[in-house]
C-alpha cells in the first residue's frame, strides 16, 4: 500500500511514525514534509495549501490512501478533490471541516446537536463586541483560522476593547467576525474521536499546554506540550464523553446530509457543572498526537482506511500500551510572536531511541547539519511507567537537544504526575 502524508509539522511526523509500525508495511510518501521526515518517507515537494498539486501527485503516484494533517487543506477542500479524483482520503470534506473554519458554524451545529458550550454572541464590530460582553475575564474568538493563536482572554474592558480592535478594524487573522463568548473554568482535556461518517470511535484522552510560558502564563501557542491518557478520563469515561458530544455533532452533520470521515477533536473544559465544548478541530491535534499514537497498539493504517468508508469502523476495538506518554515541544527563539530560523540544532544523535523526536520546523543546510526553520522545531515523547517516569524520561531526552533560542516550558504534565 502507498500512503501519502500531507503536512509538514510534528503531528506529521508522529503519523508517518505510526503508519510506518503498520503490518502492511506501506510504501509512505510526505508532501511537503521536513528535515525529519525525510528520513522516515519519500517526500514529495508540494506545499499543504497545494490543493491542485497535492490532488496531482496522489493520482500521478497511484496512492492508495492520502492522510490530511493540517486543517487549512482540509477547510480549502482537499478531501473533496480527492473523493472527485476517486483518492481514498482520511480527513473531512468542506462543508463538514466547516466546524473548524468557522467558529460561528460550530456553535449553531453545537445548538443543533444539544452539546454543550458556552454562551455566546457573534459580533461585527468593536461596540457590539463591547456589549456583548457581560463580564471578565471575557474571551474573543476570531471567527477563522488562526494557528491557535486567534483566541484572547479578556482580563477588562481595556483588553477587550484592544482584541476587539485588532480583530475587526486592524483584521489580523483575515475575518471580519468575532465570537465574544462566556469564560469557563476548569482542567482542559482534548478529546479527539476517528469518525466513519456514521460512527465516533474516542481515542485515548490526552492534555495540551497551549501557553507560552510555565504555569499557563503567557499567550496561547500552537502548544508547548502534552500527555496522554489524563488519569481521571479513562477509556469508559472517554465513551461516555464522546456520546454526550461527538456523536450527537455527527448525528447533526448527518441530518444536514454531510458526512464526517477523519478526526473529531473536541477541546473541552471540565467545569464544575460537566463538561463543555471550548472548540471543534476537524484533525489530530498537535502535540496531541506526538503523545497518543506511540501508545496505539491498533494498525493505525488499518484505522484510518476503515474510517474512510461509513460504518467501516462498526465493531473496531481500540488496543493502547497502558504505559502514559508525555511531549515536550521545542520552540525556537521569540515564538509565538516570531520564530528564528537557521540555528544549528546540537545533541540530536545523544538522545536514547526509546525517546521519540518528530520534527516540525527543521531544515538541513548543504553540509548536513540540521538547523532550526520555524516556530515549533522539534517534539520529544517518551513513555514511562507512570506519568512521572514518563515526564522525567521526556525531559532528559529533551535537554540533551540545544539550539541558541530554545524555549521548553519546564512544567507539562507536572500536575499529572503529583508535582
Ligand atoms: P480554542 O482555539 O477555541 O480552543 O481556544 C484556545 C484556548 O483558549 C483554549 O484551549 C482555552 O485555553 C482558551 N479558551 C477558549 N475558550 C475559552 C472559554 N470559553 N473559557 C476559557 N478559556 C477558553
Ligand atoms: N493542540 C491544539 C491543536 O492541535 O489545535
Amino acid at each position: 500500500m502507498k500512503v501519502l502524508v500531507v503536512g509538514s509539522g510534528a503531528r506529521e511526523h508522529a503519523l508517518v511514525h505510526a503508519l510506518a509500525r503498520s503490518s502492511h508495511g506501506p510504501e509512505l510518501l510526505c508532501a511537503p514534509g521536513n528535515a525529519g521526515i525525510a528520513a522516515d518517507a519519500r517526500l514529495v515537494a508540494v506545499p499543504a495549501d497545494d490543493l491542485e498539486g497535492l490532488t496531482e501527485a496522489a493520482v500521478r503516484e497511484e496512492v492508495d490512501l492520502v492522510v490530511i494533517g493540517p486543517e487549512a487543506p482540509l477547510v480549502g477542500g482537499l478531501a473533496d478533490r480527492l473523493v472527485a479524483a476517486a483518492v481514498p482520503c482520511f480527513g473531512p470534506v468542506a462543508a463538514a471541516a466547516a466546524l473548524e473554519g468557522s467558529k460561528a458554524f460550530c456553535k449553531e451545529v453545537m445548538a443543533a446537536a444539544g452539546v454543550p458550550t458556552a454562551a455566546y454572541t457573534v459580533v461585527g464590530d468593536v461596540e457590539a463586541g463591547m456589549a456583548a460582553i457581560a463580564s471578565y475575564p471575557a474571551v474573543i474568538k476570531a471567527d477563522g483560522l488562526a494557528a491557535g493563536k486567534g483566541v484572547i482572554i479578556a482580563e477588562d474592558a481595556r483588553a477587550a476593547r484592544d482584541a476587539l480592535h485588532a480583530l475587526l478594524v486592524e483584521h489580523r487573522f483575515g475575518t471580519d467576525r468575532v465570537v465574544v463568548e462566556e469564560h469557563l473554568a476548569g482542567e482542559e482535556l482534548s478529546l479527539l474521536a476517528i469518525c466513519d461518517g456514521e460512527r465516533a470511535l474516542p481515542l485515548a484522552s490526552a492534555q495540551d499546554f497551549k501557553r507560552i510560558f510555565d504555569g499557563d502564563l503567557g499567550p496561547n501557542t500552537g502548544g508547548r506540550g502534552a500527555y496522554s491518557p489524563v488519569p481521571a478520563i479513562g477509556e469508559q469515561r472517554a465513551l461516555e464523553l464522546c456520546e454526550a458530544i461527538h456523536q450527537p455533532v455527527l448525528d447533526a452533520l448527518r441530518r444536514r446530509g454531510i458526512a464526517f470521515s477523519g478526526i473529531l477533536y473536541a477541546g473541552l473544559m471540565l467545569t464544575a457543572q460537566g463538561a463543555r465544548v471550548l472548540e471543534f478541530n476537524v484533525r489530530f491535534g498537535d502535540p496531541e498526537t506526538q503523545a497518543i499514537l506511540p501508545r496505539l497498539r491498533t494498525d493505525l493504517l488499518e484505522l484510518l482506511a476503515a474510517a474512510t468508508t461509513p460504518g467501516g469502523l462498526d465493531g473496531v476495538v481500540l488496543e493502547w500500551d497502558p504505559r502514559p506518554a508525555v511531549t515536550i515541544v521545542l520552540a525556537s527563539g521569540g515564538y509565538p510572536e516570531s520564530s528564528s530560523s537557521g540555528d544549528v540544532i546540537h545533541g540530536l544523535e545523544r538522545v536514547p531511541p526509546d525517546a521519540l523526536v518528530t520534527h516540525a520546523g527543521t531544515a538541513r543546510d548543504g553540509a548536513g547539519a540540521v538547523l532550526t526553520a520555524g516556530g515549533r522545531v522539534l517534539s520529544v515523547t517518551a513513555l514511562g511507567g507512570d506519568i512521572a517516569a514518563a515526564r522525567a524520561s521526556a525531559y532528559a531526552a529533551a535537554e540533551m537537544i540545544e539550539f541558541d533560542g530554545r524555549q521548553l516550558r519546564h512544567d507539562v504534565a507536572a500536575r499529572a504526575a503529583g508535582q
